[in-house]
């Protein structure tokens, strides 16, 4: 069909590109089927109740890590609690301050706060939705103990300078990684650069064990014990303790889960490679237009596109992003038209909505609300900029396809002359 300025919109009325619905993910198959009825058939004809930490867990923990190239791995029960149980691990004293990601999960922050630190937002690098190293050092203060650094829709940040900054520093680095399993940046996975690393495993990832889920990752045997305590109540695992030995939750995952989560291993490679061939391909498909781009990735950096996102050059356009992205919405193309997550915008942070009425762990008073004022310029402006495609690996070519189509329909309609 040839693009043209007579080809009305179909958010104006005209004909769609696409017809009929986008195919849906069709993650959990017959596989993840036959583990979960395994382990009910076990349980039945033993008479024993499936728990938790048992063979499958460890299995699936192995696994996960063996995909990452070797470390120790813990299954927990959401990223969040993964956030958490890695934060706990570093044991901070009350009141430091933990650089955090801008733009990412209140998941990924809240367990700050949670942990009695002060969570301090850097900027985004002026490109993605990812912190950059240069708004990481403004952010780092005589305070700061730890750095989380999310590696937004599947996006990895640019973490050698990072690392780089975080040993100059002396501070502890954690890798979020809900939105990038499989990402890579200099030829090593996201997860394996920092000191821990969290990654959620909840049904809307690449990766799930089920409806909810999360895997803790390190490379450190002293930090993955300390997490492991926190996550069961501060069991006393890998001392010689005979009591508990500190203060934590339950945060366990479980055989059920963990039986799914390895029937999904064994997919994720697949899933992240056919999202890089879609992805690529639809920027590809629009690479010519002046108003529209794909990702600028970190150097040497593979993304896993969690979405696909692309941005537009309002100064080059007739209308706002919004209006861009649902009018691409509009013919047919399943579109988030603004990923606008900014945890110092909330409510619970901006009023310091915490423990009781003492806003804690911020200071009482003025001190407390300044404490939770940032300024983020490239952050508001890379949500003003950016809307996402939800691509996933059981699109066809088709698919992709038609949502260049779409794309270019769009651009045509709104570019200016
Ligand atoms: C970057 C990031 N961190 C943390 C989380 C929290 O993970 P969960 O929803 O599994 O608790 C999410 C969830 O989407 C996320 O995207």
């Amino acid at each position: 069909m040839p693009v043209s300025r007579t080809n009305r919109l179909a958010i104006e009325g005209g004909r769609p590109v696409r017809q009929e619905p986008f195919p849906p993910r069709r993650l959990f198959g017959e596989e993840e089927k036959a583990a979960a009825m395994a382990l009910f058939d076990e349980a039945i004809a033993t008479g024993q109740a499936f728990g938790y930490n048992g063979p499958r867990e460890q299995a699936y923990e192995r696994d996960f890590a063996e995909y990452l190239g070797g470390g120790l791995a813990k299954a927990v029960n959401s990223g969040t609690s993964a956030v958490l149980a890695a934060l706990a691990a570093l044991e901070l004293e009350p009141g430091s301050e933990v650089v955090v990601p801008p733009i990412t999960d209140p998941g990924g922050v809240m367990p700050v706060a949670m942990m009695n630190c002060l969570p301090v937002p850097a900027d985004t690098d002026g490109s993605s939705f990812n912190a950059g190293p240069e708004q990481i050092a403004a952010a780092i203060t005589e305070r700061t103990r730890a750095l989380i650094v999310a590696h937004i829709m599947g996006e990895p940040a640019d973490m050698q300078p990072v690392m780089d900054l975080a040993r100059k520093h002396g501070l502890y680095v954690i890798e979020d990684c809900a939105q990038a399993h499989g990402a890579s940046y200099r030829g090593r996975m996201v997860g394996t650069w920092g000191d821990l690393a969290a990654f959620s495993t909840m049904s809307g990832k690449h990766h799930a064990t089920g409806a909810q889920g999360g895997v803790v990752f390190t490379r450190n045997e002293e930090l993955f014990w300390k997490a492991r305590r926190f996550m069961d109540r501060g069991k006393p695992f890998g001392t010689d303790e005979t009591t508990n030995v500190r203060l934590g939750l339950n945060l366990n995952s479980n055989e059920l889960s963990a039986a799914i989560g390895r029937a999904q291993l064994k997919k994720l490679p697949w899933i992240v490679q056919r999202r890089q061939e879609l992805a690529e391909a639809i920027c590809e498909g629009i690479a010519d237009l002046p108003a529209l781009a794909g990702p600028r990735l970190a150097p040497e950096a593979t993304a896993s596109y969690w979405f696909l996102r692309l941005s537009v050059d309002p100064s080059k356009l007739t209308v706002e992003k919004n209006r861009f992205a649902e009018a691409v919405r509009a013919e047919g193309v399943p579109v988030t038209v603004s990923y606008d997550h900014m945890p110092n915008e909330h409510i619970w942070f901006r009023q310091r909505r915490t423990y009781g009425t003492s806003g804690y762990p911020w200071p009482p008073g003025e001190a407390g609300e300044k404490a939770v004022q940032f300024d983020l310029p490239n952050c508001r402006a890379a949500i003003d900029r950016c809307f996402l495609i939800a691509v996933h690996e059981n699109w066809s070519r088709r698919e992709v396809d038609d949502t260049v189509a779409a794309l270019r329909k769009v651009h045509a309609a709104f570019v200016k002359d």
